[in-house]
């Protein structure tokens, strides 16, 4: 038991070694996670914590307002669009996340997107498992290259140069991304090209999402930018889903204005089994799964404890989003 009268919430993700760590400092209130049940309870915790920390974290405006001694937020993501940082901001409240222990896993988790989607994996494995496989596969089943097709990266960030180096360095592709500002260092190492975003779409065979969600970014790719695209080409998107508008995805994938997607994220989440994207048999879809790595999420749930440490210790965090 600590002396310091500091209180930490932990919702998710956290194992027992991690509580410890973070009991080393502070009393720990443990929420597994959030249900009708206990949301209430959750609410009450946090509008008498100093810290707040963990994966999905649910924290709106009301429950800032309600949480005079928060002074940390610790996320175990490196997005955090789904909390209200202009808030925390006005409160003093500091948020950290957790950037480059995931990077990797991503990248792979594209990779993986982008090779099921040009060869059509998933459809392919369910036509075994249901019995259809009864014939040679012929030309409607055959998938398209990824080896030397141009990949089209947009928002070469540390996760994007990931997916870039996979798709240059190990497949000989072509790179074209998008950036606030060309990147010298991935054009010297990969060849790639700095370009504006509707001459990638119109060039790249496979276009790969993976910028932030904000207001700039928000149905960044509409029904114009789905038109851009080749009609053969295939869309990954491993940022998130509203980075999309969902419904002109679903509408270009129905009249083949592009030829496939592989999705990661939505614009609600969990999908909903009603969703029209489910009809589909040219989108992949996955749980939202980009870092989910048992490697991974431990790594991130450590950089997570070491930041919500160092804030509340005054021995500074290393991820400071807003300090
Ligand atoms: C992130 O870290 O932002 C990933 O999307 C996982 O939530």
């Amino acid at each position: 038991m600590v002396e310091s009268g500091r209180r930490i919430v932990a919702l998710r993700r956290l194992n027992h070694e991690q509580l410890e760590r973070l009991r080393q400092v502070a009393e720990v209130e443990v929420f597994d996670d959030l249900n009708e049940d206990n949301r209430e309870a959750f609410r009450a915790a946090v509008s008498r914590a100093h810290g707040l920390i963990g994966g999905k974290l649910e924290l709106d405006e009301d429950m800032l307002a309600e949480a005079p001694l928060l002074e940390v937020v610790s996320t175990i993501s490196v997005g955090y669009d789904h909390l209200p940082l202009a808030e925390m901001n006005d409160r003093g409240i500091l948020l950290c996340n957790t950037p480059d222990v995931l990077t990797e896993t991503t990248a792979d988790t594209a990779f993986a997107l982008i090779m099921a989607t040009q060869r059509r994996l998933v459809e392919l494995s369910m036509m075994v498992r249901e019995g259809r496989w009864t014939a040679h596969v012929d030309r409607e089943h055959f998938g398209s290259d990824v080896h030397g097709k141009t990949l089209g990266i947009v928002g070469a960030g540390r996760i994007g140069a990931a997916i870039a180096r996979r798709g240059a360095l190990g497949f000989g592709m072509p790179i074209l991304y998008t950036a606030n500002s060309a990147k010298p260092e991935l054009e010297a190492e990969l060849g790639a090209q700095h370009c504006h975003l509707d001459e990638l779409l119109s060039r790249a065979d496979i276009v790969c999402l993976v910028v932030p969600y904000n207001v700039d970014t928000h149905h960044l790719i509409d029904a114009e930018a789905l038109a851009r695209m080749k009609s053969n080409a295939a869309l990954i998107n491993v940022a998130r889903g509203k980075v999309v508008d969902e419904q002109a995805l679903i509408e270009a994938l129905h009249h083949g204005v592009i030829r496939a997607a592989g999705l990661d994220v939505f614009s609600q989440e969990p999908l909903s089994v009603d969703s029209p994207l489910l009809a589909l048999d040219n989108v992949l879809l996955l749980p939202h799964i980009g870092s989910a790595t048992h490697e991974t999420r431990d790594a991130m749930a450590w950089r997570a404890v070491d930041n919500m440490i160092g804030a509340l210790t005054g021995k500074g965090a290393v991820d400071a989003v807003n300090a």
